[in-house]
């Protein structure tokens, strides 16, 4: 649960990749495997898609827009507060929702580029506390942002964001920032949860889950859901996209735990968000 009361389901889905034409398509399928909480953004250019999933879901099995839970995020060309409003209502007409669950902000604007890059994010914020106040969003966060962003943008506003998403997966966890967030009471999403699947051929990997008759990709995902992050793995094939969602008739053990915190990087993007966009 979110700290302003919403709940937030504890697996999400990806969808970074997805061709528009293909997104709704893979989100009825995983509505079908059990997913509720969909991740787009301004840059997937998926957005269209994704409301056409949701709309279809709605019609055909009967989902409530009340069980769903949609996210998407302002891309960096449209940081401040007037660029900021206008994007979230060309999401908002993408998407064809009358209201979103979460709103995040894609990169921090950062020191390396932008001197006054304390103020541009608290601009952009305001603009997100404004859409909270008003209701067309239930909640705000942000995303790629390390503890010292998270901090500056605190420091005067009035609504902390209630989520962070990092990129966090075996061999790759942004620890400090996931501890600053958990802490301080922001849920952190995990994006790349499977390295954009690159972390699966891990040895180490392989032998845990094999322990627990499960897959890599399985592995990695509940490992995530037993730190309290909620993952977002992404995939266009059905298969997958089941085996992603049957995570929750296992648990890892301490050891195993602490044997996958271990694994050395293996894969993933492993972006810096102090350098890796202006
Ligand atoms: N906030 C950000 O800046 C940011 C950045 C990156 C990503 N994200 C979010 O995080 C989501 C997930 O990240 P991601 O898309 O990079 O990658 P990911 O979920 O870590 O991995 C996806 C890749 O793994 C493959 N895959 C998925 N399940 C598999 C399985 N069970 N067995 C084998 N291969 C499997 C997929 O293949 P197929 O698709 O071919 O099935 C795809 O190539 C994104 O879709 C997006 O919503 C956010």
């Amino acid at each position: 649960m979110l700290y302003n009361g919403v709940q937030i389901p504890s697996l999400g889905f990806g969808t970074w990749q997805i061709p528009n034409f293909q997104t709704a398509k893979c989100v009825t399928t995983a509505v079908k495997a059990g997913y509720r909480n969909f991740d787009t953004a301004e840059g997937y250019m998926n957005e269209k898609g994704l409301g056409e999933g949701i709309r279809r879901t709605m019609g055909e099995l009967g989902v409530e827009r009340g069980e769903l839970f949609i996210s998407t995020k302002v891309w960096n060309s449209h940081r401040g507060y007037d660029k900021t409003l206008r994007a979230f209502e060309e999401s908002m007409k993408k998407l064809g929702l009358e209201y979103l669950d979460l709103y995040l902000i894609h990169w921090p604007a950062v020191s390396r580029w932008h001197d006054d890059w304390r103020e541009i994010n608290r601009s952009t914020w305001r603009a997100f506390e404004q859409l909270y106040r008003e209701g067309r969003v239930k909640a705000i966060g942000v995303s790629n942002f390390l503890a010292h962003h998270v901090r500056a943008l605190t420091e005067d506003s009035e609504i902390k964001p209630m989520v962070n998403q990092i990129e966090y997966h075996p061999g790759f966890g942004q620890v400090e920032s996931a501890s600053y967030c958990q802490a301080n009471g922001i849920v952190v999403e995990a994006w790349s949860p499977l390295g954009s699947g690159n972390v699966l051929k891990n040895k180490e990997l392989a032998r845990i889950a094999g322990k627990y008759g499960k897959t890599a990709s399985q592995t990695c995902i509940r490992w995530l859901l037993q730190k309290g992050i909620v993952p977002l793995p992404k995939s266009t094939h059905e298969k997958y996209i089941i085996e992603n969602a049957d995570v929750f008739d296992f648990a890892l053990s301490d050891a195993d735990m602490l044997d996958i915190n271990a694994i050395p990087y293996c894969g993933g993007m492993r972006f810096d968000p102090d350098s890796a966009w202006s």
